[in-house]
């Protein structure tokens, strides 16, 4: 398993253990984490996934994938040099304990 917290725009943190493998984005979803949508299922088309990496583990989550960046660009909330599609991070042992801080809005 891979621990994961996701830290609500209100600063509430959720700590799940989820399946290595599985992206944070359906982590996320299948723990009933409020913040993280998830609309496409993965598909990178929709933005309701965005997330806010944490910026100690931004060198281990490594560079937005290809087509990211201009979906990112319909995500509801700002954006910084640490969002990322949250589907689009696989869940690898690596990541075990990942932060992610989610924003205020996803639609
Ligand atoms: S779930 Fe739709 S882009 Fe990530």
């Amino acid at each position: 398993m891979v621990k994961v917290t996701y830290v609500a725009a209100d600063g509430t943190r959720t700590d799940v253990d989820a399946r290595e493998g599985t992206s944070v984005m359906h982590a996320a979803v299948t723990h009933d984490v409020d913040g993280i949508v998830g609309e496409c299922g993965g598909a990178m088309m929709c933005a309701t996934c965005h997330c806010y990496v944490d910026a100690d583990w931004q060198d281990r989550t490594g560079p937005r994938a290809e087509g990211e960046d201009d979906m990112l660009e319909g995500a509801a909330s700002e954006l910084t040099d640490r969002s990322r599609l949250s589907c689009q991070i696989k869940l690898t042992p690596d990541l075990n304990g990942l932060v992610v801080h989610l924003p205020e809005d996803q639609i």
